[in-house]
């Protein structure tokens, strides 16, 4: 074989070579991105409406439930517990008591209990200061008194305190209360996180129906005394 001969072999051969590189490359890369176009059913399921059966809580019990893959609390408070919200030596010591700022609940939870029903309060359960995952204290602990924070939630990882209705106290590093999530009840003891109250009848309830799940009662929480 003449060299001119050799090098034109070498040449298809290394084309066919790198085609058939690039082809297999083209599959590899392809797989990942068709399989990211669209929304995947865990990520649908993560943004579907959740209902809670909140018929077993008992009075200063609290259970959560994820939705859009945030934790969820629905506490049930006493009557004790919902007569110290309107406390006035409370509310002065709280930076929103009147639920001003917009932003932290819908408008059927703009009120001194942050609620649609006194009794149950449902509140996402992330500290608006840096998102750490407070924690529920039915007594005071600690430097919380300083505050005159007589319990609720406490927020380990710089010290914010919120009082029974998410309501952030003063001095803290936490700028706002907790975030009152769009919520309804379908009955008595039957939450559904998610959607609105004003939106509850027509197309957008009966096509969140398909992904709703139902979520147990928790254990009671620490600190929880009967
Ligand atoms: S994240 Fe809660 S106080 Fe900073």
């Amino acid at each position: 074989m003449t060299t001119d001969k050799l090098d034109r072999t070498k040449r298809r051969f290394l084309i066919a070579a790198t085609s058939a590189v690039g082809g297999v490359g083209l599959v590899l890369t392809s797989v990942p991105f068709i399989r990211s176009m669209g929304p995947s059913e865990r990520v649908r399921a993560a943004n579907a409406p959740v209902r809670v059966n909140v018929g077993k809580l008992q009075p200063g019990q609290q259970l959560t439930v994820e939705w859009r893959r945030r934790p969820v609390w629905v506490l049930r408070r006493s009557e004790e517990m919902l007569a110290g919200l309107e406390e006035s030596s409370l509310r002065q010591r709280l930076r929103d008591p009147d639920s001003q700022e917009t932003t932290q609940q819908p408008a059927y939870a703009q009120n001194t209990y942050r609620s649609i029903k006194p009794e149950y309060l449902v509140v996402i359960g992330i500290c608006t200061h840096l998102s750490c995952v407070p924690s529920l204290r039915l007594a005071a602990t600690g430097d919380g008194r300083e505050l005159g924070w007589q319990g609720g939630y406490t927020c380990a990882c710089h010290g914010s305190r919120f009082d029974l209705a998410g309501r952030v106290f003063k001095g803290v590093p936490a700028p706002r209360n907790l975030m009152v999530p769009p919520h309804r009840y379908l009955d008595e003891g039957l939450i559904e996180c998610g959607v609105d109250p004003i939106a509850s009848s027509g197309q957008s309830a009966a096509g969140a129906s398909c992904c709703r799940r139902l979520v147990e009662v928790d254990q009671p929480p620490s600190g929880y005394r009967s």
